[in-house]
């Protein structure tokens, strides 16, 4: 057993290994990070790791309502940071699961400016000494908040609508993150087999094609993703539903589980049944 120096100089014991540093992030704003790195924390969480979930968005945080815990803010990441609370205070707890999900929220009143890069590393390494996973929300774009959420990281997932424009912006942190040498893997979200069908929607195929990444997700476009984030309820923690067992998918993919992938097909009942197969 090990003792680790936290930045506020207390020191807790630790089992020596450290969790991994994973920053959700896209390029184009609005394609699901949020999202994604709320369902997938939870999932991660009911599989029995330890998660933090770090809002990176400074400014425009999100996260906290996603999870429905806005109302249990105290301290955020910035107060951290600047030493004016411990990083043990600042951690919301999810008593959905017990002592198994943690929330670091972002800073909803300071400017992007208010966090450097040295200081995210050390936040979330001092994060990966106490859990297995530290899922970090990136802001959109590439800017010093992208650079933030980035350097806090020792592997990405990059989130994608399966759309032209959400690609090539894809495409751009994909080189970013290779010069950081950082390994990727995909998720893409919102895809409509209906119109993938009919040839209105590029195809995870054709996704995967111009990424080149591994894909470890692949998340329908459905209303149960916006409904639940209103109620502050992630739709993975619904047991039995598709989404649920989709978002239950990509995380044993990031355990390193192989799970087959099952096409996603339109919303017909036939299709939502075949579609609680997918994912
Ligand atoms: N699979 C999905 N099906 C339907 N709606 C979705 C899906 N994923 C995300 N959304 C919706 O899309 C909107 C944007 O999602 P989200 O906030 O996660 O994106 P983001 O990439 O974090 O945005 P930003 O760049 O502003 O931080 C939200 O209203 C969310 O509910
Ligand atoms: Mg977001």
């Amino acid at each position: 057993m090990a003792w680790h120096k936290t930045i506020d100089g207390a020191a807790y014991e630790v089992s020596g290994e450290m969790g991994r540093r994973i920053v959700v992030t896209s390029g184009k704003g609005g394609v699901g990070k949020t999202t994604t790195t709320a369902n997938v924390g939870c999932a991660l969480a009911s599989r029995g790791h330890k998660v933090v979930l770090v809002d990176a968005d400074i400014g425009l945080r999100n996260l906290d309502l996603v999870l429905g815990l806005e109302k249990r803010i105290v301290f955020d990441v910035v107060e951290v940071a600047e030493g004016r609370c411990a990083l043990r205070s600042a951690l919301i707890k999810d008593k959905r699961f017990e002592d198994r999900l943690w929330l670091l929220p972002a800073a909803q009143t300071r400017d992007k400016e208010a966090l450097d890069e040295v200081q995210m590393e050390a936040i979330t390494r001092e994060l990966a000494g106490m859990a297995d996973y530290v899922l970090i929300d990136c802001p959109a774009g590439i800017e010093h908040g992208f650079r933030n959420a980035v350097a806090g990281a020792d592997e990405a997932l990059l989130v994608t609508t399966p759309e032209v424009s959400a690609i090539r912006d894809a495409d751009r942190i994909v080189g970013k993150l290779g010069e950081r040498g950082l390994p990727t893997r995909l998720i893409v979200n919102r895809i409509r087999p209906e119109l993938v069908k009919a040839g209105d929607m590029l195809s995870v195929e054709d996704v995967c094609g111009v990424l080149g990444l591994e894909l470890v997700g692949i998340v329908p476009d459905d209303e149960d993703v916006i409904d639940t984030t209103n109620r502050g309820e992630p739709a993975a923690l619904a047991e039995g539903t598709r989404l649920a067992a989709i978002y239950a998918k990509v995380a044993r993919r990031l355990d390193g589980e192989v799970v087959p992938f099952t096409n996603l097909e339109p919303q017909s009942l036939l299709g939502r049944l075949w579609g609680a197969l997918a994912g």
